[in-house]
């Protein structure tokens, strides 16, 4: 990622950031949206997975509370969010491991996890930023590991395109480029992911949502 990667908070502007959980929960339906992310993962016992840009947590105290055979970690560049995160963590008695850090350059030693998660959060980058993020994920993935994505997606028609216009305005026009056009699955495979699949589509009153799957390259693909 360059330096000139403009960093976008939670919903943008900062002070925005203590109403992010309860703007998701109303417009989006988003329990049974990461609660189907989290199954297309199937996280097993013994797994390690990370949560990239995990926000004020939603997704990895679910899945720690879900899979308590796992181990989860959450990692996002904003203090603020993380603070809120284990707030959550605090008042529903879950174990929260987060830490402060940017996604293209995660503190973990190369094949940690058996999976990353990840949601809303690929369409906060530019498309130098999503390369840079999906180098960093593929590093950190074991040659086994999967990568399994919540983001906004290919407008199905022309209602969904209008209304995604509103997110656009917010969290800008470049960054969510990518995500409208369906560009996901192509950058996916391009950092040398494997078996690169858009799994689900769905309607939202601001937009098309999708899940992504894809596979880790392998041995292959890891830097010697
Ligand atoms: C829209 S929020 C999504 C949060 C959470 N994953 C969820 O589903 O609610 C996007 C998050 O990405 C974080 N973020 C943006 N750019 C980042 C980067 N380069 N590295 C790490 N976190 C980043 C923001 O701080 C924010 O918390």
């Amino acid at each position: 990622m360059s330096k000139q990667e403009p960093y976008l908070a939670a919903l943008r502007f900062r002070w925005l950031t203590p109403f992010y959980d309860r703007v998701v929960s109303v417009l989006l339906r988003e329990e049974p949206l990461k609660r189907s992310l989290l199954r297309q993962a199937r996280i097993e016992d013994g797994h390690r997975v990370l949560d990239v840009g995990c926000g004020t947590g939603t997704l990895t105290l679910m899945a720690q509370r879900e899979y308590k055979g796992a181990l989860v970690f959450g990692v996002d560049g904003d203090l603020e969010t993380l603070a809120l995160a284990r707030r959550k963590a605090l008042a529903t008695d879950t174990p929260l491991y987060a830490c402060a850090a940017l996604a293209q350059d995660l503190p973990f030693p190369d094949a940690t996890f058996d999976r990353v998660v990840s949601s809303l959060f690929f369409h906060h980058l530019t498309r130098p930023g999503k390369k840079a993020v999906l180098r960093a994920i593929g590093a950190v993935l074991s040659p086994e590991g999967e990568l399994h994505i919540l983001d906004w997606g290919k407008a199905q028609d022309l209602l969904m395109r209008i209304l995604f216009v509103l997110v656009q305005l917010l969290d800008g026009f470049e960054t969510t480029a990518d995500s409208v056009r369906g560009r996901l699955v192509g950058l996916l495979r391009e950092a040398g992911f494997t078996q690169v699949e858009e799994t689900h589509r769905e309607r939202s009153i601001l937009g098309t949502l999708s899940l992504y799957r894809a596979a880790a390259a392998g041995d292959a693909g890891k830097p010697v």
